[in-house]
């Protein structure tokens, strides 16, 4: 425990005085002084254990070495594996626990991310409750197919599981470990992150606070404070917005099928999913000038009979439903994902259209990279891995922006499509269908590239 103390102590000294030219050489050459400096201020209890519960008091300048912006899947998964690391990070959310808890999003895990939950120890719940899928089924003009990722892959599979369920897992053992997450934080605001010495100021109901660290992680999701912060000229964004949207809604029915069907239609594309074998999360192709009054129950349920086809229309269980919502479809990569201090990670860095169920998982795939390269600053005081983060990561994610892209181009009617596009997407589907060798591509994307971390 004491030895963990000074190390963390250390660190965090150490990197005070840290800047990205500052060589090896002279940190070793520095290192009597740190630890001198280190086991005197541990001793004094100036730099531990001043977080969750200390930083009430309005005005008080509380200090940590890792800041987390945004307690979603990104920030949590984060601060888990830093605090498995010995580094110390508070987590700033603006919105309640509930209403993290509550959000229906994302609900396919590849394996990486399943990997992951076990070691940060969350594994029990997702091996006890999801659904282990070893195939996907794809439908062409009601026409389907199976795709059998055991089969191709070597026993591959991804796991139907529930951000929701994911982020009430790391809520709870975020109690457990005592990593300290505020919630409601209002006006977020990172500063200084060219400095050496970042910070984030936020407002609470007992006044503004001041949090001091080494180093900013921003996992603040697409809207949030973290990129807004940094210059304009500074990074540079790729994006692409799509002509259509999802129409997703959740009925406590059965599942139609035991996997998931994507399914391309004349009408446009459907999905049928899953989050058990009682409850249905289904998806429709729509247009973004759709409300969600415009779609009733009997409407979804009626179109969804005929873009999944006569295979399963008969299977699908109507009810009504009781979440409903449309979102918007986008392909958006920042770059570099670093700034001065400030690393970006998830949403926060990177959006893709959630044709293949990406999101998630590329939010765990970055974190993984990114801690490996804090705890890897803090046991060296070497910057070779923080400073390699943002291309390591890139090359990932740029692979899962291309698939889902790809994915989305081969199942979604676009309003410009004429006769020969519909045919090219036909030739490719029944291709796919056909081709062992397409069918090892697609199941290696889906099921999660491997992460080389
Ligand atoms: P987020 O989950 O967005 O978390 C960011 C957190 O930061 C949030 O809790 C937010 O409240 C907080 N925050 C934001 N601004 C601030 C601020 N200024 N200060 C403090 N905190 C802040 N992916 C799939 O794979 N499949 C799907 O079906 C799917 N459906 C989706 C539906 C919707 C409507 C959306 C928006 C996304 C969906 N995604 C889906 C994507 C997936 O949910 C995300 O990729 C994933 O949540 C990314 O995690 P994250 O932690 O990076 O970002
Ligand atoms: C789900 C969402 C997706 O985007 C996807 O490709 C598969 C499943 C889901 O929410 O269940």
């Amino acid at each position: 425990m004491h030895a963990t103390a000074s190390r963390r102590a250390f660190a965090k000294y150490a990197t005070l005085s840290f800047n990205t030219d500052m060589t090896l050489e002279l940190f070793v050459c520095s290192t009597y002084y740190f630890i001198v400096q280190a086991v005197t201020a541990t001793r004094n209890g100036a730099w531990h254990g001043r977080s969750a519960e200390n930083s009430g008091r309005e005005g008080e300048a509380v200090r940590t070495q890792v800041g987390i912006i945004g307690a979603g899947p990104a920030g949590l998964f984060l601060a888990h594996l830093l605090h498995r690391s010995g580094v110390d990070c508070v987590v700033l959310e603006n919105r309640s626990r509930e209403y993290v808890e509550s959000r229906v999003r994302a609900g396919v895990l590849e394996r990486t991310t399943v990997q992951l939950m076990h070691e940060i120890g969350i594994g029990d719940r997702v091996v006890r409750e999801g659904l282990v899928h070893a195939g996907t089924t794809l439908a062409v003009n009601g026409e389907p197919f199976h795709v059998d990722f055991g089969e191709l892959l070597d026993g591959a599979a991804v796991t139907v599981y529930g951000q929701s369920e994911v982020m009430k897992d790391l809520h709870v053992s975020a109690d457990r470990l005592g990593i300290p997450i505020h919630y409601e934080a209002q006006n977020v605001t990172p500063h200084d992150l060219d400095g050496e010495r970042p910070k984030i100021t936020w407002r609470s109901q007992k006044g503004v606070h001041s949090l001091e660290c080494d180093f900013i992680a921003g996992c603040d999701g697409f809207h949030g404070v973290s990129r807004a912060s940094i210059p304009a000229d500074a990074i540079k964004v790729f994006e692409r917005t799509y002509p259509f949207g999802w129409l997703g809604i959740l009925a406590e029915v059965p599942p139609c099928n035991h996997e998931l069907i994507y399914a391309n239609h004349e009408h446009g594309f459907a999905l049928a999913s899953m989050r058990s074998p009682t409850r249905s999360r289904y998806y429709l192709q729509c247009s973004l000038d759709d409300k969600i009054e415009d779609w009733s129950d009997e409407a979804i349920w009626q179109e969804l009979a005929v873009r999944i086809g006569d295979s399963f229309a008969p299977k699908i269980t109507r009810g009504p439903s009781f979440e409903k919502s449309i979102a918007p479809l986008r392909s958006f990569v920042c770059s570099p994902l670093r700034y001065g201090r400030l690393f970006l990670a998830g949403d926060a860095a990177h959006i893709v259209p959630p044709t293949g169920a990406k999101g998630l998982n590329l939010a765990a795939a970055d974190v993984i990279v990114l801690a490996k390269a804090l705890a890897a600053f803090y046991a060296s005081g070497s910057t070779r891995e923080i400073d390699g983060y943002s291309a390591r990561a890139l090359d990932r994610i740029w692979k899962a922006e291309r698939f889902s892209w790809w994915l989305t181009h081969l199942t979604h009617r676009f309003p410009h499509m004429d006769g020969f596009d519909r045919q090219m997407q036909v030739a490719e589907l029944e291709y796919l269908r056909q081709s062992r060798a397409a069918q090892s591509v697609f199941a290696e994307n889906y099921v999660g590239l491997p992460l080389n971390a």
